[in-house]
Parts: structure tokens; sequence; C-alpha cells
């Protein structure tokens, strides 16, 4: 079945002292509520303590990114397995801030997206298309072949353990949101798409919107008949903005 989920991507943001005060606010506001998956990924120095405060609650957390490699000589990198040790039930593979100022190309982020699945965790594929793509005309393009490449590696039955996120890279970070419609138009592509190689996949696949979701316009993106939820950025790292980005999907 489908599952709806709000999910806080913190990028490189936090620190000890204020993670606990955030997370403490987040599971005291959204206790109680079952029909939607909550999820943060959090930098990875900061997984041992979220996994401490986090653990029994409804709100589970996960890493920003993942080595494509098992294991071996590749200084400063992170294994699946490794994220295994502390519980990470996702993580975010492809962000478009790891695609174009980290260089992961399709054939990385498939290669990270197999590695997450085959140590259980499950990747939350991002897609989306630049300003530039957009105004040639080429988004549809884009995201298929984003797509494409992680189904040429991974298959497509292995998008029943996954997710997607469609962010459209000018609408993150620059408060420039994608109207609900234009957002729905990409979504239903994606679907679409899918249900041409396995209708059962793409009806049951969740599909976040990201980019600029905030308190004053999730409500109307989460009303998107294809959109299942939001990849939350900077309002994931104010409690009050959050929870209620979290409730706007619960109601
Ligand atoms: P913002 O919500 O800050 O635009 O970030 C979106 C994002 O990149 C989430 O992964």
């Amino acid at each position: 079945m489908r599952r709806k989920m709000v999910a806080g991507n913190w990028k490189m943001h936090g620190n000890l002292l204020e993670n606990k005060p955030l997370l403490n606010a987040i599971v005291t506001n959204l206790n109680g509520l079952q029909e939607v998956s909550f999820l943060v990924c959090v930098p990875y120095l900061y997984l041992p303590s979220v996994q401490d405060t986090l653990r029994n609650t409804n709100i589970a957390w996960g890493a920003q990114n993942v080595s494509q490699y098992e294991k071996g000589p590749y200084t400063g990198e992170i294994s699946a397995l490794m994220l295994n040790d502390f519980e990470c039930g996702y993580v975010i593979v492809g962000h478009s801030e790891r695609r174009t100022l980290f260089g992961e190309d399709n054939r990385t982020v498939s290669e990270k997206y197999q590695a997450a699945q085959r140590a259980g965790i499950t990747p939350i594929l991002c897609v989306g298309e630049t300003l530039e793509q957009r105004e040639a005309g080429t988004t549809e393009q884009v995201i298929e072949e984003q797509i494409a490449s992680v189904i040429k590696l991974a298959g497509i039955k292995s998008l029943a353990n996954a997710i997607i996120a469609y962010e459209p890279l000018w609408a993150i970070g620059t408060g420039r949101t994608a109207l609900p419609e234009q957002a729905q138009d990409i979504h239903s592509f994606i679907r679409e798409g899918l249900a041409k190689q396995d209708a059962n996949i793409a009806k049951d696949l969740t599909i976040l919107y990201g980019g600029s979701v905030k308190s004053n316009n999730a409500s109307e993106l989460f009303d998107m008949p294809d959109i299942d939820g939001g990849l939350i950025g900077g309002a994931s790292l104010i409690a009050a903005d959050f929870v209620a980005i979290c409730r706007a999907l619960h109601q």
C-alpha cells in the first residue's frame, strides 16, 4: 500500500545541543499519529544520539548519503552496513546537492540505491530538473533518465522497497515552490511512466515532493492526488514548522 510520509532533510545543520530539543518537540507533538510515516535524515555523526532519542517513538531516522561500496579502502566514506549499526531505516540517495556539488552521476546514484537496498535500507531516490532544463523543455526527459538508470541496475521491482522524491532544483532553498499543479504533473508523469512497466509497483510507490515546502503551502501540495508527502529541508529545522507540515499531511 502507498504510504504517506513527511521526511526532514537536515542537510549539514544541527549540533548536539540543539538536536535534542528539536527532536523532543517533534516527538511530543506528533505522538500517537499513526497514518503517516515521519522521518528525519540527519548528518552521520548524530545518528547514535538521534537513535537514542527516537527509539520507541513514531519518528524514524535515516542518513543523507551512503557509499556505493560495501567496505574497503574508501577514505571518508560510510557504508550501508555501518548505517545498519544505527538502525537507519532510510537513506537519501541522489540529492541534487550531491549530484551538482559532489559530482554524483546517475550511475553512482543507482549504485548507492542498490547498496542501500542490499543492506535492507529503503533508499529515497531524489530526482529533479534544473531551471535551465525546465526552460528548455527537457524536464521529463531528465527525470526519466534518472529513474531509468536505477531500474536498469536494480530492476523495476526494486521500487517496491524505495521512495522517490521529486525535487526541482529551482525550488530548493529558494522559497520558490513549484505550484501544486506543476508538481502534480511531474508526479503523475513518474507514476504513469512506471505503470507502463509494472502497474502495481507504480500504484503503491510513495512519491514525495521537495523544494521550499513550508507550513503555509504544504496542504495545497499534499492535496494533489499523486503527491504522497514531502521531503523538507529548511523547515525541518524548526520544530513548529516541521510539525505543522506533518499535520497538514495527516489530515
Ligand atoms: P528546502 O525545503 O530547504 O527547499 O530543501 C528541500 C530539499 O532539498 C530537501 O531535500
